[in-house]
């Protein structure tokens, strides 16, 4: 679609929970597609495979309009690689906006033309971590309304229940 607005949503997804879905889905009124990308993110030591986390957002996101990509190196030579010049991320409290703000001017240094936009999510999804889904699953706490069917089960596999 030519001038169609293309937006990337990066993150590492692990797992994604109904906070990203909530993005995603807010995403799609001002992008034409948004294009969800994982990163690979060596510094970090997920609980779940690229591959994995990659295919836990195919079962989850199913919205026309948004495409599932995974990027190795830098956010800002994804988004230009594949001629987007919006990055999507969400803020959900003060506590997120150091980083948020340190990331954004950072992109902006390394790649002009390129903006963050930083979206609100749902009121309450507001708390909603993958980190925080990952420790209350690993104690066995329910975690089915943090996130889809296909996510629960597979962290109840990743924790032996
Ligand atoms: O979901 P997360 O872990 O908060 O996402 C962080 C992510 C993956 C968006 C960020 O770490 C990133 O962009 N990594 C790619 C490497 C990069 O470009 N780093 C410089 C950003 S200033």
């Amino acid at each position: 679609m030519s001038g169609a607005r293309l937006a990337v949503y990066p993150g590492s997804f692990d797992p994604i929970t109904r906070g990203h879905v909530d993005l995603i889905r807010r995403s799609l009124a001002f992008a034409d597609r948004v294009v969800v990308a994982v990163a690979v993110n060596p510094a970090k030591q997920p609980l779940f495979t690229l591959d994995e986390r990659v295919a836990l957002i195919r079962e989850t996101v199913t919205e026309p309009g948004v495409e599932l990509r995974s990027f190795d190196g830098l956010l800002v030579d994804f988004t230009r690689q594949i001629g987007a010049t919006l990055i999507v991320r969400g803020l959900r409290a003060v506590s997120d906006f150091e980083y948020e703000f340190q990331m954004a001017l950072m992109n902006r240094t390394l790649a002009q033309g390129i903006e963050t936009v930083f979206l609100v999510p749902a009121f309450d999804l507001t708390y909603l971590s993958s980190s925080l889904v990952r420790e209350v699953a690993r104690f066995g706490g329910d975690v089915s309304a943090l996130v889809s069917p296909a996510v629960a089960r597979a962290l109840a596999r990743k924790f032996g229940r």
